[in-house]
Order: C-alpha cells, then sequence, then structure tokens
C-alpha cells in the first residue's frame, strides 16, 4: 500500500564512468532520473537502458555552458523539483598533463569552467527546483587535497570543488551538501591520465557507488567523505528511525500545519480506501525519556505549571521566534511566552490544534 515517493536525481556527466554507474544503481532503487553528457550518441544509449528501470530524462549539453544548465533547471522543474543533484561530470584537461609552469592558461580556464564554475552554476541554476533538504554531492578527487607533479590543472580544479563545497555547506544547512573523493577508478577519465598503462588493477566505478548512496539516502552531516571509505556495509546497530506516529483528526489540516508551519518535507504519503497517511521528514530524531519530576520541571520551566501529558514533541528550530509565528498562523496556541531556560536554549511551548503539545527550541549556539 506504501509506496515511496518518487524522488528525483539529476546527475551530470551520467553517459559512462561513474556517473552511469550511480544512474544505474539509483534507477534500480527506484529514483527518477534527469542525466545529462556532450556526446548524443553515447548519452542516447545509457537513456535507452536506464529507462528500463525508471523514468529517465536526458539532456545533451556542455555542464560549462549556461543555455544548458538552464534546460537542467527546466527539466528539474518539471519533474516535481530535485531530491539530489550531483555535480560528477569533469574534464581532466590535457593528456599527458603538462607541469603548472607549462600549462595553457587559456586550457586552464577552461579545465576550471567544467570542474569548478559549471557545477556553482548548476546550483544556483537549479536553486528553486531544489527541495527541502536536498542531498548535493560534488566529485572531487584525492588530487583536491595531494601535490601530486603534473596534476596542477585538473587538482587545483578539483581543491577549488572542495572549498566551495564547503562554504556552500555552511551557507546552506537545510541542504547536505557532500564533497567526494571516489577514489581511483577504471574509467575514460583513469586512461586519459596514464595514457597507454595498463589500468586493469584500478577498481570498477561500480565500487564507488554504495558510498554515494549511503550519502543520498541517509541522513549524514554534510563534509567531506572518500565514497570506498564509508563503512556503508557494516551491520547497522540499533534502531534507524524514531518515527512518532500519530492519529489526527483532520489530516490535511495536520499536514498543513507541520508541514508549511515547521517546514517538514513529505517524504512518503498514501492513500486507499482504508485510510490516508503521510510521513515528514523531522530532521534527527532522539527519544527522550524523563521522569515526573524531570517533566514537571520542563513544564514549570516552559509554562509555570504542569501542562503536558505523557507525550510531547519537541522540535530544534533555528529561529524560535519565526517558527512560532508560522505555526500561529497555523492555529497553534502558544501556552506561554518564549523562555530562556536554565540548561542555555530559548523555547517556547504551544498547543497544535490536534492538541498536541509542542516544544521548540533554539541551541544555544544559535541565538544571536
Ligand atoms: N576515474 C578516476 O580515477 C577518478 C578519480 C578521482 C575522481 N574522479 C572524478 O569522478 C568523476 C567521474 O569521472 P569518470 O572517471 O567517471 O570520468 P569519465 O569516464 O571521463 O566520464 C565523465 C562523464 O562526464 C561527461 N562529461 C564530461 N565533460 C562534460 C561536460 N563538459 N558537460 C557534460 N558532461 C560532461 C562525460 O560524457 P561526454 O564526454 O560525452 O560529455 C561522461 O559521461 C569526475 O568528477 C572525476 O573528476 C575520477
Amino acid at each position: 500500500m506504501t509506496s515511496l515517493t518518487e524522488r528525483t536525481v539529476l546527475i551530470t556527466g551520467a553517459s559512462r564512468g561513474l556517473g552511469l554507474a550511480l544512474a544505474r544503481q539509483l534507477a534500480q532503487r527506484g529514483w527518477r532520473l534527469i542525466i545529462d553528457g556532450r556526446n548524443p550518441q553515447a548519452l542516447k544509449a545509457a537513456q535507452k537502458e536506464l529507462a528500463r528501470l525508471t523514468f529517465v530524462t536526458a539532456v545533451g549539453g556542455d555542464v560549462a555552458d549556461p543555455a544548458h544548465r538552464r534546460a537542467l533547471a527546466v527539466a528539474g522543474r518539471a519533474a516535481g523539483g530535485l531530491d539530489a543533484v550531483i555535480n560528477n561530470a569533469s574534464i581532466l584537461g590535457p593528456s599527458p598533463q603538462p607541469e603548472l609552469l607549462d600549462y595553457s592558461l587559456e586550457t586552464l580556464e577552461q579545465v576550471y569552467r567544467v570542474n569548478v564554475l559549471a557545477p556553482l552554476g548548476l546550483l544556483q541554476a537549479v536553486r528553486s527546483e531544489l527541495k527541502a533538504e536536498a542531498r548535493i554531492i560534488n566529485i572531487t578527487s584525492d588530487a583536491g587535497v595531494e601535490a601530486y607533479p603534473g596534476w596542477g590543472g585538473y587538482g587545483s580544479s578539483k581543491a577549488a570543488l572542495e572549498q566551495l563545497s564547503a562554504i556552500l555547506a555552511a551557507e546552506n544547512p537545510r541542504w547536505r551538501v557532500y564533497w567526494v573523493d571516489p577514489g581511483d577508478m577504471r574509467t575514460q577519465m583513469q586512461q586519459e591520465a596514464f595514457p597507454g598503462e595498463d589500468i586493469s588493477d584500478r577498481p570498477l566505478p561500480e565500487e564507488s557507488v554504495p558510498g554515494l548512496i549511503e550519502l543520498l539516502e541517509s541522513d549524514r552531516p554534510s563534509g567531506r567523505y572518500r565514497a570506498r571509505e564509508m563503512n556503508a556495509a557494516e551491520p547497522a546497530e540499533g534502531a534507524q528511525e524514531l518515527r512518532v506516529a500519530m492519529t489526527v483528526d483532520n489530516l490535511d489540516e495536520a499536514v498543513e500545519f507541520y508541514h508549511t508551519g515547521l517546514g517538514l518535507p513529505i517524504v512518503d504519503q498514501w492513500a486507499s480506501p482504508e485510510g490516508r497517511g503521510f510521513i515528514l521528514a523531522a530532521g534527527r530524531a532522539t527519544l527522550e525519556l524523563v521522569d515526573p519530576p524531570q517533566a514537571a520541571l520542563i513544564d514549570r520551566v516552559e509554562v509555570g505549571r504542569r501542562v503536558a501529558g505523557p507525550v510531547r514533541l519537541a522540535f530544534e528550530v533555528p529561529d524560535v521566534t519565526a517558527a512560532t509565528a508560522a505555526l500561529q498562523a497555523g492555529g497553534a496556541k502558544p501556552l506561554n511566552g518564549a523562555v530562556q531556560t536554565p540548561w542555555g536554549d530559548f523555547n517556547q511551548r504551544l498547543q497544535a490544534p490536534d492538541g498536541m503539545q509542542l516544544t521548540l527550541f533554539q541551541l544555544p549556539n544559535e541565538q544571536q
């Protein structure tokens, strides 16, 4: 009965190599795909193969071309928004690679256009298509952090992409931004980097894919990762998710309240003659267990008297005042003014229209 809400990922450079390997596995997992590449025959072949598994939009073009990036954004909008963007398309530059003092600046500029400016340009183009909590993966390289002689052009472009990713992450905490070194892979780019050499000892790109999927489908913090060293296969211990299941009389109003008021994205929904349901993502879930005296203390601090039943929902928000106003607009009733708690948080207790008691809290380091 429950069908996963369709997720859409935009992958650049998915006509071969790592991009195609990732597209194949995401297609098998039910993701819808938007892919690109410059060579129309290779892109068409990839689309034909992937379309046997999922819905695929292929947009031919060069990521360095602003018009092509706009076309990708249009495809993202037509898909109903993007859950993830993978900036994977990249060029090595000349092969063999010249040392920096001999590197043509004109060529370097082209390498930077594809490897640095295009990933940012694409995010700028699709920003309004990105869903809340979208995942962004920028594929970088160990050459972006290690000083290999002869890798100055490509390596410095990947270094720039790494820092750009880190700052994007800091500027956009609502997204998860990952910059990922996939490791050496047996692909056309690797062969270009080592012309005439036997590269059959390099792992296939498929071996870097599980780490990328782990980043797309879990909730790791933004940051730098190495795709093949993510312990993705480690057996999970304990629970994987805390889900609070609430029965509400007016389902649509309740969904609107939490979705619009708190900006919680809808990640699944279902409807059948037997009933309807929604799942909204609420960031990290934790289970707080307190004894009755502690519950009474929390009530006293937040409201001045004992008010909550055995269950109360608490949401960490970046701005308690703004979130309170948004929830009030949705019908919530504040039970008190916002308070500075003895433990340093800034808290506001409200009663939702469904009767549930809510605490909005802002951590000390998030306060101005
Ligand atoms: N292979 C490695 O050992 C290795 C190591 C570390 C990092 N990486 C990184 O991993 C990523 C994937 O590399 P790969 O080895 O899979 O490379 P690849 O085999 O050369 O594939 C690159 C893909 O990107 C497309 N592409 C290249 N330039 C493009 C452009 N300007 N606009 C649109 N599409 C473009 C290519 O298609 P068209 O040529 O038809 O456009 C192709 O589909 C890259 O970011 C690379 O820097 C690779």
